[in-house]
């Protein structure tokens, strides 16, 4: 007999059931509260709140742990590539070498975009933010791939994920090509996925271009460090938007957008330009810590702190690592790096950051990395979004399988006007 709650209400006790996870997180299942009781829960951000069940990742955040169906992200980090990570997440099992060999050659035949998808690029503003082209590219392959109804719902929905996966890459590299005046460089297929994007991104017409084993290396490894991270606010996104049947290009649509916000994946970007500012203000980290911890300052610590985690995030120490790594390798002595190094020092002392648990998350070291490797800070959170895809498409899949799912549509306490007049024009104030 599975445990329940019991709820004492004005005049009524019920029983809740109680739903206990693989990990033994516990929750109280309140799918009939309302029919029972006309009472519904109130959580402001959600941060009590489960929105699904879910097998695709476990996060634990007092103990600092992250795993993929399973794995843990240190193994991934470490043995695994992004593509493979890629179907873990999205098909539930790593692969064998029959279907990681097909996945990756269906993947390198979908690199290409429509040829007249690369007019749209001529009427975006030269200095467009490249997250909002992203969203605007994204969008509109949904115009290319209409009257599709003559494929399963499965096999549309895997030869979309193919062609999401496929196309991220050359669309970001194309923005990025775009805001410097640079030619597309069209997808190789004979380059790994790493390789590929990075050879778009920084070779040209006029000459050859090695891409660095190390840089394609490192790009891997924060690809699958991003890959997912459960129920974070832009994959929440893409839930909702998949529980309307909206096309997947449409769900990923609004989780590019959702991540955006510098309270999420647009923190990277936010982070070095914190760290710059402080490199060329001067003064030292103590100012800007005493700032964030000042209720009438709007500051925050860039990259500090997270919903989940109160603990390290183990995305930011592996991160931290590869910093280190690749910036030796590179001969690069970045003053932000050991700036954002001063900075976690000293807030990790302070009593602030120690009571409330706030500790570096994955965006604080990255944009150094990305910095490093010669990617523009507008574009960091472009990056982050192309770790995140196979997770929007693996949780778009989840809930799009799940039996008896409904649309998300979440009440609410209305505390607006009670009942009103319409009042005639001559007569208002
Ligand atoms: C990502 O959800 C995910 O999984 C996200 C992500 C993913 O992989 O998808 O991990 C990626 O988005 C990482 C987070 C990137 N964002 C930032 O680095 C922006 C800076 N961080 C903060 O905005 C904040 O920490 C959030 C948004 C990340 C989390 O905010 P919460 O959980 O709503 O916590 P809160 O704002 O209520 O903070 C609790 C307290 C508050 O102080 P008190 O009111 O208790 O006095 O901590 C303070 C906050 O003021 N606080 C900070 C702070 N973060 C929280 N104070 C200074 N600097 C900060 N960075």
């Amino acid at each position: 007999m599975s445990e329940t709650a019991e709820l004492k209400l004005p005049g009524q006790t019920i029983e809740l059931p109680i739903v206990v996870g693989t990990e033994n997180e516990k929750a109280v299942d309140i799918s009939n509260l309302r029919a029972k009781t006309g009472f519904i829960t109130l959580d402001n951000g959600y941060m009590n709140t489960g929105a699904c069940t879910s097998a695709i990742t476990f996060i634990d955040g007092e103990k600092g742990i992250l795993r993929y169906r399973g794995i843990p992200i240190e193994v991934l980090a470490e043995r695994s590539s992004f593509l493979e990570t890629a179907y873990l997440l999205i098909e539930g099992k790593l692969p064998n070498q029959a279907e990681l060999d097909f996945f990756t050659n269906r993947v390198r035949r979908h690199t290409m975009i429509h040829e007249d998808i690369k007019r749209f690029y001529d009427g975006f503003p030269r200095d467009a933010h490249p997250m909002a082209i992203l969203a605007s590219v994204v969008s509109s392959l949904s115009t290319f791939y209409q009257h599709e109804e003559s494929r399963s719902e499965a096999d549309h929905f895997s030869l979309n994920t193919v062609r999401l996966l496929a196309k991220l890459p050359t669309i970001a590299a194309y923005a990025y090509k775009k805001s410097i005046g640079q030619p597309l460089m069209y997808p190789q297929n004979s380059m790994s996925y790493c390789e590929n994007f990075l050879h778009m991104m920084f070779s040209t017409p006029a000459e050859h271009y090695d891409v660095d084993p190390l840089m394609t290396e490192i790009l891997n490894l924060l690809l699958i460090l991003h890959a997912d991270h459960e129920q974070n606010c832009s994959t929440s996104t893409v839930r909702m938007v998949s529980s309307s049947k909206a096309s997947l290009f449409a769900a990923i649509t609004a989780g590019i957008c959702a991540l955006w916000g510098p309270r999420h994946g647009g923190a990277n970007e936010e982070v070095i330009d914190m760290l710059t500012q402080m490199r060329n203000e001067g003064g030292g980290v103590r100012k800007y810590i005493d700032q964030a911890k000042d209720k009438n300052s709007k500051f925050k610590l860039m990259g500090f702190g997270h919903r989940v985690y109160k603990n390290f995030d183990p995305r930011a120490k592996i991160i931290k690592a590869a910093c280190d790594k690749l910036l030796s390798k590179m001969k690069i002595a970045d003053p932000l790096l050991d700036l954002a190094k001063e900075l976690e020092e000293a807030a990790l002392k302070d009593s602030y950051f120690i009571e409330r648990k706030l500790y570096p998350n994955v965006d604080f070291y990255s944009g150094i990395i990305y910095k490093a490797m010669g990617i523009p800070t507008v574009a960091f959170t472009v990056m982050f979004a192309l770790g995140r895809l196979p997770g929007w498409i693996a949780h778009s899949k989840e809930y799009s399988n799940e039996p008896g799912n409904k649309i998300n549509r979440p009440r609410q306490i209305y505390i607006g006007e009670p009942l009103a007049e319409y009042v005639s024009i001559e007569k208002r104030k």
